[in-house]
């Protein structure tokens, strides 16, 4: 019988290794990097806490006294900058602490994205909860959790969010095969689950992103799934265990995604999210338009 019910609890991945930000991420997790002057993991409690999840558990390594400082008070930062007048500053550092209701669990060895999911299994219990990765940003004019957790309310078993990327690019990502085209809501129900599979192989172009909705039932399926690719747990490897046990659908987002673990993307987001703002925009797009015709 799949489980179902109102969710609660967001877990946030945050635990791993990394490498591709060396040296940043030597003592600071790469989800603390800055998104113009907000650091990644922010946005993304933001947004669990803007669908409902204020119960947030951040699977956390090495790095942890970085994330829980950013969603602790800083007293003598505040008040400085309130005896400096500066309430806008306040009001930004005061921001982050005010966010849902933040526990943090330490994943130990970082074996794989499945293992730092089965290591909130005690904080979550018998209740579908949500996972959003740390370093794997959706737009907030964009919303998509929302409707993830409507589905699994409604349909119960797992939830995952997909997107349409070019056929050569599949081999980089999680991918579904799907029943059917998606329909105007963009659900689909999902027939198998392949970790990176190599372009010839694959059976779409949809590649998972960092979003899931999951039953509680995905911690017994984790606590049995071998190492697959990479020698990691892989979460995907468990969810595609679980298919044909208890339902699994995809939501097709079509919205505004951004990638901050790979240094490239990293960067266009930050150039891209910084040209919308009024407050950096206009004096950043002016630059740029001056320098770029100087490159060549
Ligand atoms: P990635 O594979 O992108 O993270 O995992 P990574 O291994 O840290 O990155 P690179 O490739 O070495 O640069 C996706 C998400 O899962 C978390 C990561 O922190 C990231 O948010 N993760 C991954 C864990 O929490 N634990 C793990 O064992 C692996």
């Amino acid at each position: 019988m799949p489980i179902r019910g109102p969710i609660r609890k967001a877990v946030i991945p945050a635990a791993g290794l990394g490498t591709r930000f060396l040296p940043a991420t030597k003592a600071v997790p790469k989800e603390m990097l800055p998104v113009v002057d907000t650091p990644a993991i922010q946005l993304v409690v933001e947004e669990a806490v803007a669908a409902g999840l204020t119960d947030v558990l951040m699977v956390s390594g090495r790095t942890k006294r970085a994330l829980e400082d950013h969603f602790d008070r800083v007293i003598e930062l505040e008040l400085a900058l309130e005896a400096k007048g500066d309430t806008e500053r306040l009001r930004k550092v005061q921001e982050s602490t005010h966010l849902g209701d933040v526990h943090y669990v330490r994943q130990g060895d970082p074996k794989g994205l499945g293992h730092a999911v089965l290591v909130a299994a005690e904080h979550v219990g018998n209740e579908p909860f949500a996972v959003l990765l740390g370093d794997d940003l959706i737009d907030h004019r964009d919303p998509l959790l929302k409707q993830m957790v409507q589905v699994q309310e409604e349909r119960g078993g797992n939830v995952i969010a997909l997107m349409e990327v070019p056929h050569e690019q599949i081999s980089m990502y999680g991918c579904a095969a799907i029943k059917g085209p998606p329909g105007d809501d963009g659900v689909v129900e999902i027939t198998e689950l392949v970790e990176k599979p190599p372009v010839d192989e694959a059976p779409s172009d949809l590649a998972i992103i960092g979003r899931y909705v999951l039953s509680p039932t995905i911690f017994e399926v984790l606590r049995t799934t071998p190492p697959g690719r990479g020698g990691e747990i892989q979460l995907t490897d468990a969810m595609a265990a679980m298919i044909g046990r208890e339902p699994l659908h995809g939501v097709v987002f079509r919205g505004r995604r951004y990638d901050t673990g790979d240094r490239l993307d990293y960067l266009k987001t930050v150039v891209k999210l910084a040209s919308e703002r009024d407050d950096l925009g206009p004096q950043l797009l002016a630059w740029l338009r001056e320098w770029l015709p100087q490159q060549g």
